[in-house]
């Protein structure tokens, strides 16, 4: 953080979650992706599901395509099981993630297995670039133990769950790599009142989703509230400051794809031409056919 050219990311809009539901009912609350203009190039979706009453979420996600793209589940508390046409069967427990690329398709279903108790989590949904949208679906399921933790010595703690966290001249490799859009996402806790300066790469679109306590980005000056998504302008790092409680949030940063986008509810491609072919291919049968 010492070099002349090093440039701090300040915060160029705030984007509110909105309450809405999906799936079978399910209740959420959806920052990135409540329209077109909340989308953030890679990221197309990103929400956020919080609740104690099962009747916000026990009717899940019963089976549903998806096409040109992948989505993220990360699970803080509760249990969720995944099924899809290929035959991958999936127990997602607190603190675990479910990466699935759907490329040319998948036909999934994502139903809670509990039936009382807190169910918390997100879903992020990832674009992928047009030479990749119709490559086979694949699927991986990573255990919570599998996620490396960056614990700092304030108390500060980073979770690295995609791309990887460069601290103190030391790397902090997460288990999802090498993608083209290559992304960051990290879940970061600050005690009351601590900070801590992230690199992200230059160039990258990045967010931060706050969704525990109260967060400054670079100062103190603007506290912004729980349940918002802060789009950061560029530069090479971010400074996080907690509020008079613990914070809580993720963070996430992106190769932008630069791509024209068509969505039409879960198929997102390039042209209005291939998401009228999509929904030919599911409708007749073989929207998971390669
Ligand atoms: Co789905």
């Amino acid at each position: 953080m010492s070099t002349a050219s090093s440039q701090p990311r300040t915060v160029a809009r705030v984007i509110p979650a909105l309450n809405t539901s999906d799936g079978a009912g399910v209740r959420l609350r959806r920052s990135l992706g409540s329209g077109e203009s909340t989308r953030l190039d890679p990221f197309l979706m990103l929400d956020e599901f919080s609740s104690v009453n099962p009747g916000d979420y026990i009717a899940g996600f019963p089976s549903h395509p998806h096409r040109g793209f992948e989505t993220v589940t990360y699970i803080l508390d509760g249990h969720m099981r995944h099924e899809d046409h290929l035959g991958n069967q999936g127990d997602l427990k607190s603190g675990g993630v479910q990466w699935m690329t759907a490329g040319r398709g998948i036909i999934h279903s994502e139903m809670p297995q509990q039936e009382e108790g807190r169910m918390r989590g997100f879903q992020l949904w990832i674009n992928l670039p047009a030479k990749e949208k119709m490559k086979p679906a694949g699927y991986k399921d990573i255990l919570p133990e599998e996620i490396p933790v960056k614990i700092l010595n304030d108390g500060v703690s980073i979770k690295v769950i995609a791309g990887s966290l460069d601290y103190d001249s030391e790397i902090t490799q997460g288990p999802i790599a090498g993608l083209t859009t290559d992304p960051l996402y990290l879940d970061v806790q600050l005690p009351a009142g601590a900070s801590v300066t992230i690199p992200i790469s230059r160039g990258h679109n990045s967010m931060a989703y706050l969704f525990e306590g109260t967060l400054g980005i670079a100062d103190h000056a603007t506290m912004f509230p729980t349940h918002s998504g802060m789009v950061l302008t560029d530069g090479d790092h971010a400074t996080f400051v907690a509020g008079v409680s613990a914070a809580r949030f993720l963070l996430l940063a992106g190769r932008p794809l630069n791509e024209p986008i068509v969505q039409y509810g879960p198929f997102v491609m390039n042209t209005v031409a291939e998401i009228e072919q999509a929904i030919m291919d599911y409708q007749a049968g073989r929207l998971t056919s390669v």
